[in-house]
């Protein structure tokens, strides 16, 4: 049986730890036949440890999304492990602390812009840079929270997932007529190193289990791995502008 991504060229951002969303993306991308690039921030050598613990060890490219000179050179370094792209996954998130459970009204314009640019803005960084490399039929997915509502904690990283939604929105449009796809896949809560550094998310975590219909496990982050694979294979070839919900269910009940 050949499998889901046989033969798919996909570069992943957003390995730090092997919970890491992005860890076990390329984790199933790779059993399911893909060929596997990743982009690490900043601690390059625990990020290539890591990528040693995939089925096959990564390739690992140095980028910020906030470096320009980097962005610039991302196709030329990706084009060193493969001709081309046929995925894209974005897999990033940040805040400053004062936007993350403290006082929402009181975080300063200079946190959360920088909370917007990394977490928000990028996905358009990162899919401009990846461009030259994208042909029809490519596929770029990134990783959302339902921002439809406010949460308790999650406060401007919220927004930040807001602009996010609305920015994959805008990049389907751009895109479309080239045969790029641009989707989201929205994740009940998984415990990785970005939600452990969200102060009271626990809270949510503890009751997403006993409230979703299919229940969720938040030490698991295989299901949403296999969910970004899907969106990036050529299963969903009219899907974009699309925010895929993989919850367990949550998002579809009141009370
Ligand atoms: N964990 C959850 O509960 C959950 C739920 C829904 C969506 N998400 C989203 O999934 C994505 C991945 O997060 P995760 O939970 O796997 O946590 P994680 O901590 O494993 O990954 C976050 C990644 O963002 C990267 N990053 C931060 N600043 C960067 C920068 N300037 N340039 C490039 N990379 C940068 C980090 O290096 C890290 O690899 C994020 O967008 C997050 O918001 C997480």
């Amino acid at each position: 049986m050949t499998g889901l991504l046989e033969g798919k060229r996909i570069l992943i951002t957003g390995v730090i730890t092997d919970s890491s969303i992005a860890f076990h993306t390329a984790k199933v991308a790779q059993e399911q036949g893909a060929q596997v690039v990743l982009t690490g921030f900043g601690r390059l050598k625990l990020v290539e440890r890591i990528a040693g613990r995939l089925p096959h060890k990564a390739p690992v490219i140095e980028l910020d999304v906030t470096n320009e000179e980097q962005l610039a050179g991302l196709a030329d370094s990706v084009a060193e492990y493969v001709d081309g792209l046929d995925g894209v996954v974005h897999s990033i998130g940040y805040a400053p602390e004062s936007c993350l459970g403290a006082d929402f009204m009181a975080a300063p314009w200079e946190d959360v812009s920088n909370a917007l640019q990394i977490s928000a803005y990028s996905l358009n960084s990162l899919t401009r840079a990846c461009l030259p490399l994208l042909g029809e039929g490519s596929s770029v997915v990134g990783m959302d929270f339902d921002a439809r509502v406010a949460w308790p904690a999650y406060d401007w990283m919220g927004v930040a997932k807001a602009a996010l939604e609305s920015t994959s929105r805008y990049l389907a449009r751009e895109l479309g007529p080239r045969g790029v796809r641009v989707n989201l896949v929205s994740a009940g809560p998984v415990r990785t190193m970005a939600a452990k550094s969200i102060p009271g998310f626990q809270q949510l975590e503890d009751t997403w289990g006993e409230r979703a219909p299919l229940g969720w496990d938040v030490e698991d982050p295989e299901p949403v791995g296999r969910t970004v694979c899907t969106v990036l294979s050529d299963w969903l070839p009219k899907t974009t502008g699309s925010m895929i919900m993989t919850d367990g269910g949550f998002h579809a009940l009141g009370a």
